[in-house]
């Protein structure tokens, strides 16, 4: 597997991040948010994103995994790893790396939605909305791209080059 090209760079990431962490801010003004981060991939995206968020923040982390192939999701959704937290009652943020069949974040919703939280939105920093196999519409979206299959910025490749501050390309996997 090699880096074909850079679709996303440093420098576009940060803006874009600022931009979405701003208007996030203008939306929940005078509450409290509990961002829930779906590890790993969404891991550096969400420690960029809160601190572009100027209203009180609570994290918390989950682990989802899908059954399949490398670059294949099966549609069997797993549970690795549930919230410390209860969000009955509270203002709850997914953050995501990418949304692509939409398999996962479908599966999410109605597990967070049966906790009665006192909102529920989802923002993911890439969505591949040409992949749907379930309709889900993301309330915030850092870039929609086509169907490429991406690395960096938390996205990995058989658990490889999520440390890429870029986002990248891969040549043929598969
Ligand atoms: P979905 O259930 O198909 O929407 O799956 C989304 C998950 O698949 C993401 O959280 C990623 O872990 C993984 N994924 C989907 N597309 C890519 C990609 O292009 N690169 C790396 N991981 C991906
Ligand atoms: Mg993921």
């Amino acid at each position: 597997m090699e880096l074909d090209r850079v679709i996303v760079s440093e420098d576009e990431i940060k803006a874009r991040v600022a931009e979405l962490g701003a208007q996030i801010t203008r939306d929940y003004a005078g509450k409290e948010l509990f961002v829930v981060c779906i590890l790993k991939g969404a891991s550096i995206f969400m420690a960029d994103l809160v601190r572009q968020i100027k209203i009180p923040v609570q994290i918390d982390f989950m682990s989802l995994s899908s059954y399949g192939k490398s670059t294949q999701t099966s549609g069997v959704v797993r549970m690795l790893r549930d919230l410390d937290q209860e969000i009955a009652g509270k203002d709850v943020l997914v953050v995501e790396d990418i949304i692509d069949t939409g398999l996962t974040l479908s599966y999410l919703k109605e597990n967070l939605l049966a906790r009665k939280p006192a909102s529920l939105r989802f923002c993911t920093f890439l969505d591949k909305p040409s992949r749907r196999k379930v309709a889900f519409q993301p309330d915030y979206s850092g870039m929609a791209i086509e169907d490429y299959f991406v690395v960096g910025y938390g996205l990995d490749y058989q658990e490889k080059y999520r440390e890429l501050p870029f986002i990248g390309v891969v040549k043929s996997v598969d």
